[in-house]
């Protein structure tokens, strides 16, 4: 779809096609819709950060926590969604050895257990090497480091998904 098209639906149709992008917080598009029209793709994507920026901390866990874990349970059983499926696929975690996933196993539940919230880095720019060395890096940080850097990573996924349905 090109902006020209979005910048003229109506609150749900504009929902519909851009929703997705900030994993189960279609929210962020329903109030960014107000701001309308658009002039680039940026600026669009600007409006939908600076909703999340100023939204509460728990919408901001919420959203954070919606996240499927890398390599995770629905990852394996292939019950994730087409976006999260290929998204996962583009780092090369699809085609792990066995001792591979389970490492992940472990930092998934390590992370979770001191920060309450699942690891969330975007997939499409990391390769499961980079992915592998950031867990016990971040492992290191405070609460307050992690969710910034999660909002950080959700937001260039959230990117790159824009990009996959919007001309530019
Ligand atoms: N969980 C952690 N990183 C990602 C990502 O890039 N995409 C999806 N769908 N889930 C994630």
């Amino acid at each position: 779809m090109d902006l020209l098209t979005l910048n003229q639906l109506d609150q749900v149709d504009f929902v519909g096609v851009i929703g997705f992008v900030f994993e189960g917080s279609s929210w962020i598009a329903a109030a960014a819709w107000e701001q309308r029209p658009f002039a680039t793709r940026e600026v669009l994507h600007a409006a939908l950060c600076a909703q999340l920026a100023v939204a509460p901390l728990e919408r901001k866990l919420a959203l954070i926590s919606a996240h499927p874990d890398l390599v995770g349970r629905a990852a394996r059983a292939g019950t994730l969604d087409a976006t999260s499926t290929g998204e996962q696929a583009a780092a090369g975690l699809n085609a792990l050895k066995a001792e591979e996933v389970a490492l992940f196993d472990r930092y998934n539940a390590a992370y979770r257990e001191r920060f309450g919230f699942p690891f969330v880095i975007c997939a499409r720019d990391n390769k499961k090497d980079a992915i592998l060395a950031a867990f016990p890096q971040r492992l290191q940080h405070s609460r307050e480091q992690e969710i910034a850097t999660a909002l950080r990573e959700i937001e260039r996924i959230a990117w790159l998904r824009l990009a996959d349905v919007l001309e530019p």
